[in-house]
């Protein structure tokens, strides 16, 4: 039996940290409104200078690293991402060149925050297909670069970052399923309204700012996510008992203990970054994760449960022994 397993984790968070005490002085919030509301107390904003890419290939040197192998060793790099360096080529070639991996599969793929679940549920297909024996695969987000910020009802939500995973074929059981979803009759409650064939003259005007129905959206996720949960255990057969980890999409801490009550999971089991990185769309779910190992509360072959929920809506979990 073929599995794909996680051997290496790595994360980059740029240097500027914005507090919400620094947002009090950019719009009209409090840190006690964006603390009760949303449980983000700071975030990592990327330089004007500083691309997705730059990230990724930070975290990926580390993920690298931890995994003990060198850039020849890998043959297939995905990257979750929103917000890509440019529109062509993909941002997962630019990575790809930059730490001299040789030529390989490499592309990116947009499902807004759910992007790194979608990452890795597609490396695993790869891998377990027999198609590639070590992936680069990564969740990371400009997102600040897309916030306007003077609309308090958005730009204290999200932060940047990178995070990696190297993804390797092997014979010790690993990732055990994967559960993808998406349905875009929702697509007009979270939403960014300019792309390459729609309205790019409006990119960096007023007009182009993230669109979000906070309260439908917060509904949406809840039932969503406890469904996603429940799911990827019913159907691996594996009680709420077992599990070791939930690593929840951190987009607010609300949301993550109302899946984590669904679950009837103590917080203790949850990884919880929010507080540090606010929402990072993609880049939450592998940044989490490397702060679980990094700090030793994640161990080898504990169970995890990872889900994510995002725009479109997109959604999806990983259970995984680590
Ligand atoms: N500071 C102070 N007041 C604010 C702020 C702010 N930053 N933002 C909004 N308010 C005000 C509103 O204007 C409103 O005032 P009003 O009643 O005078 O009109 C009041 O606070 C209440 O606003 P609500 O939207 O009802 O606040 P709510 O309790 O729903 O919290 C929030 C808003 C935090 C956005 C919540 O709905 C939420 O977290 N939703 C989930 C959305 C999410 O997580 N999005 C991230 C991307 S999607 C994803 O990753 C899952």
């Amino acid at each position: 039996m073929t599995y794909s397993r996680i051997t290496g984790t790595g994360r980059f968070l740029p240097e500027k940290v914005l507090t919400n005490f620094d947002l009090e002085k950019i719009v009209d919030t409090t840190d006690e409104w964006i603390r009760t509301r949303t449980g983000v107390e700071r975030r990592h904003c990327v330089a004007e200078d500083q691309t997705t890419s730059d990230m990724c290939v930070e975290a990926a040197k580390v993920a690298m690293e931890s995994a003990g192998v060198r850039p020849a060793d890998i043959d297939m790099v995905i990257i979750g991402t929103t917000s890509p360096d440019l529109i062509f080529p993909n941002v997962a070639t630019l990575v790809q060149h930059r730490l001299g991996i040789p030529a390989c599969t490499a592309f990116s793929l947009e499902a807004a925050c759910t992007g790194f679940i979608y990452a890795l549920t597609t490396a695993d297909k790869f891998i377990k297909a027999g198609e590639s024996k070590r992936a680069l695969v990564i969740g990371a987000e400009c997102i600040t670069k897309l916030v306007d910020w003077s609309d308090r009802n958005t730009c204290v939500l999200f932060g940047d970052g990178a995070g990696a995973v190297i993804l390797e074929q092997s014979d010790e059981q690993g990732i055990i399923g994967c559960h993808l979803g998406a349905d875009g009759q929702y697509k007009d409650l979270l939403y960014y309204p300019v792309g390459a064939s729609k309205d790019l003259a409006k990119a960096g005007t007023d007009e182009a700012s993230i669109m979000m129905s906070g309260k439908d959206v917060f509904k949406v996720a809840v039932s969503t996510l406890g469904n996603v949960a429940s799911k990827a255990l019913e159907s691996a057969g594996v009680s709420q008992d077992e599990l070791d980890w939930l690593i929840p999409h951190q987009a607010n801490l609300r949301i993550i203990q109302a899946t984590a009550k669904r679950l009837n999971l103590p917080m203790e089991k949850v990884i919880l970054t929010v507080q540090d990185h606010g929402n990072t769309s993609a880049a939450s779910v592998p940044m989490a994760l490397d702060v679980g190992v990094r700090d030793g509360r994640i161990k080898r072959d504990q169970m995890i449960l990872m889900e994510a929920f995002g725009g479109g809506f997109t959604w999806g979990s990983v259970l995984m022994r680590f």
